[in-house]
């Protein structure tokens, strides 16, 4: 038979697994021996209500199928009460999905506080707590795979997005950051920019897009990340539809000026072809060598006393 990626005897916890991309986790990882910890707080995709038919149907299919999965009904926002779950039902926790979402999206203009609060909570503060309380079984074991999920809103913006975009991409600092504590005790941390059919996406694309978007399609990357075998860390993924890549930052050549009264507005505007110039670029892991470039700006000539305005033209929308 062909060989297939296993967590038998792992406990994996997927956050807003009622639905949408984390039903399709925690369905997966009850397959294939893990038990699983199907967590929802069953509300709207708006972060209204709560329900625990959400989360009680997926455990409900996976114990169906032969599987092993307890329900929570906490928010995110409660990560203790998750991880709690885990430990008093099955002793341990292996795998942290911090999938669970909701929108509001409105345009910045329109935006209230509460728009801009409740999205923070359940995104960044939510995979927050979860982390928080996963990490202590993750560094005693010297085990554990940790995925949040980001999205494109967030690496790229989105109209009507900016709540969300925010919380999407603090996640990728915040998994950077874990990834680099998290190394020497065999954490890996990823986070992941899905693009999926479900409850939360279905009133933006159309259908026949959304019949080429199953979420169970993302799934097999999370399976990927969060195998042991895995040694991915600290990375950024996107994933749908069948296509699944890496994502990294890039920096621009740069413009080096000599520290001295000459580094002015108008010497960096003179530059700004090197400043931003993409076709000699690198992709770095880290910020600039600062003490490096700081010796090699000492040794510089002053910029020119009254630089030209070098910005060839254009304002562009990316
Ligand atoms: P979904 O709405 O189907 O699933 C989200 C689940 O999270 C729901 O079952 C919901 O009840 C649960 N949830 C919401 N707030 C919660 C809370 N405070 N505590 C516990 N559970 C809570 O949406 P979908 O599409 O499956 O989204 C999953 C994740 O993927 C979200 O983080 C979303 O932002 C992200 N994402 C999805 C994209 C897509 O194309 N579907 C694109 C980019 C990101």
């Amino acid at each position: 038979a062909p060989q297939e990626l296993r967590y038998d005897g792992q406990t994996v916890v997927v956050t807003g697994a009622g639905g949408g991309l984390g039903r399709e986790y925690a369905v997966f990882y009850g397959s294939r021996g893990a038990n699983v910890v199907v967590n929802d707080l069953g509300g709207s995709f708006k972060g209204e209500g709560k329900n625990s038919k959400a989360a009680d149907a997926v455990v409900d299919e996976i114990r169906a199928a032969g599987g092993k999965a307890v329900a929570n009904y906490d928010s995110v926002e409660n990560g203790d009460a998750i991880i709690k779950t885990a430990i008093d039902t099955f002793g341990r926790i292996d795998v942290l999905i911090n999938n669970a979402g909701i929108l509001r999206d409105v345009s910045f203009k329109n935006m209230k506080q509460s728009d801009w609060d409740l999205i923070y909570r359940v995104h960044v503060y939510g995979a927050y707590k979860c982390a928080r309380a996963a990490w202590p079984y993750f560094r005693k074991q010297k085990y554990g795979r940790l995925i949040s999920t980001a999205s494109a809103a967030g690496l790229f913006g989105s109209f009507g997005q900016t709540n969300y975009s925010a919380a999407k991409l603090a996640l990728v600092g915040f998994t950077e950051t874990l990834a680099k504590e998290g190394f020497k005790y065999n954490i890996l941390c990823n986070v992941i920019a899905p693009i999926a059919a479900s409850r939360m996406t279905e009133t933006v694309m159309p259908p026949d897009v959304l019949e080429n978007l199953r979420p169970a399609w993302v799934v097999p990357l999370v399976a990927v990340l969060t195998h042991k075998s895995c040694t991915e860390t600290g990375a950024i993924f996107e994933a749908g539809g069948g296509h699944i890549a890496k994502l990294r930052w890039e920096r621009a050549k740069g413009a080096l000026l000599k520290t001295d009264e000459s580094l002015t507005p108008l010497a960096i505007a003179a530059k700004w072809k090197d400043v931003t110039n993409y076709k000699e670029c690198e992709h770095p892991e880290g910020p600039a060598n600062a003490m490096e470039l700081l010796e090699a700006a000492a040794q510089l000539p002053p910029s020119p006393a009254s630089g030209e305005l070098d910005f060839k033209g254009k304002v562009v929308l990316v």
